[in-house]
């Protein structure tokens, strides 16, 4: 039976993990921060703990995936945020590393998260921006990039290492349903001049794409997780108000983005990549959801 450890696994990607991992009949293992807390929000037969040391030595663990950080959307980047975003990603890698490290079996394979900030700073240029594409600095740049290079020191012990570079993920948490209220009273509409790219993803996929890469052996490195056709700010949101058979006429522009929402807006909401999935398209993999109105359609 396949054994999995997951960090962040009480969160929305891997709540929906867990539940599939459950329905194959995996033995799944969450560290959370907050073992009771986080046993509620998930299926009965994961085992949570709070620290790795609560693993058997004897037990083999076979695959990792590795979720945990601090959302980074909740508010204003200020110096003491940016720390925490630092140390619950890249610090809970090093743990998980430490702890691989000291134990005689190695996880055959580590999932881990990035995300397409990775790419960096980006408007509104058409180029598709593949895995070879090169980044351009900022914070959220930085941030990926030091989280994948902590990743990859699992290949020093022989695991096969996979970085999600994800889009944003649309379910019932996350991005949309921060959207939802505003577009549900016909408040809603694009941000700044609304070029910007939103490379998207089905939480859906989400799950069934970390399956396969996974099973996949022969995929390594980054992989961009985002749905084949990503859609602009503006087109993103035509197509929820559509949805929503609601208006979305409502822009709000730049410097107001700016004041609100600081290097957070500017990064987040104003600036994005035409990012595609070409190493999961190389791999056969099959997208559940490959364009935003049948996942809208799913969705709302
Ligand atoms: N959702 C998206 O659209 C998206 C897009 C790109 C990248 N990602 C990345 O993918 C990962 C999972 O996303 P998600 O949407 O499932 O995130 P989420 O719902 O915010 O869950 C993240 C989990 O990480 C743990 N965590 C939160 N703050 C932490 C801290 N300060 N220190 C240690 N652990 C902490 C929490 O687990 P416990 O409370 O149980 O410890 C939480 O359940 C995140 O790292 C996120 O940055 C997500």
């Amino acid at each position: 039976m396949t054994h999995i450890l997951i960090t962040g696994g009480s969160g929305f990607i891997g709540r929906h993990f867990c539940q599939q991992a459950c329905q194959l009949g995996w033995q799944i293992t969450v560290l959370s921060r907050n073992a009771k807390a986080a046993a509620k929000r998930l299926p009965e037969a994961v085992k949570v703990i709070e620290s790795l040391e609560n693993i058997p030595p004897q037990q083999q663990i076979h695959a990792v995936l590795n979720l945990a950080g601090q959302p980074l959307a909740d508010g204003r980047w200020t110096q003491a945020r940016k720390q925490v975003f630092y140390s619950s990603r890249i610090g809970t890698t090093e743990q998980l590393y430490h702890f691989f490290s000291a134990r005689q079996q190695k996880p055959e394979v580590l999932i881990s998260g990035s995300a397409i900030g990775f790419y960096g700073a980006g408007n509104a240029d058409n180029q598709p921006v593949d895995e070879s594409a090169n980044s351009r600095d900022n914070f959220s740049h930085q941030l990926c990039s030091s989280w994948e290079q902590s990743a990859a020191k699992f290949e020093q012990l022989g695991t096969r290492v996979v970085c999600l570079r994800t889009g944003i993920v649309l379910g019932e948490e996350g991005a949309l349903a921060k959207m939802l209220p505003a577009f549900k009273l016909a408040l809603g509409g694009p941000m700044g001049d609304g070029k910007q790219w939103m490379p998207w993803i089905h939480i859906a996929d989400m799950v069934a794409l970390i399956l396969h890469c996974i099973d996949r052996r022969n995929l390594s490195g980054a992989v961009n997780a985002t749905a084949p056709n990503p859609v602009t700010n503006r087109e993103f949101s035509v197509l929820l108000g559509q949805a929503l058979s609601r208006p979305a006429i409502f822009t709000m522009p730049a410097p107001i983005v700016k004041l609100l929402f600081g290097e957070m807006g500017e990064e987040l909401l104003l600036q994005g990549q035409k990012v595609v999935p070409r190493k999961l398209q190389d791999s056969g993999y099959k997208f559940q959801y490959a364009h935003l109105q049948h996942a809208l359609a799913e969705l709302v």
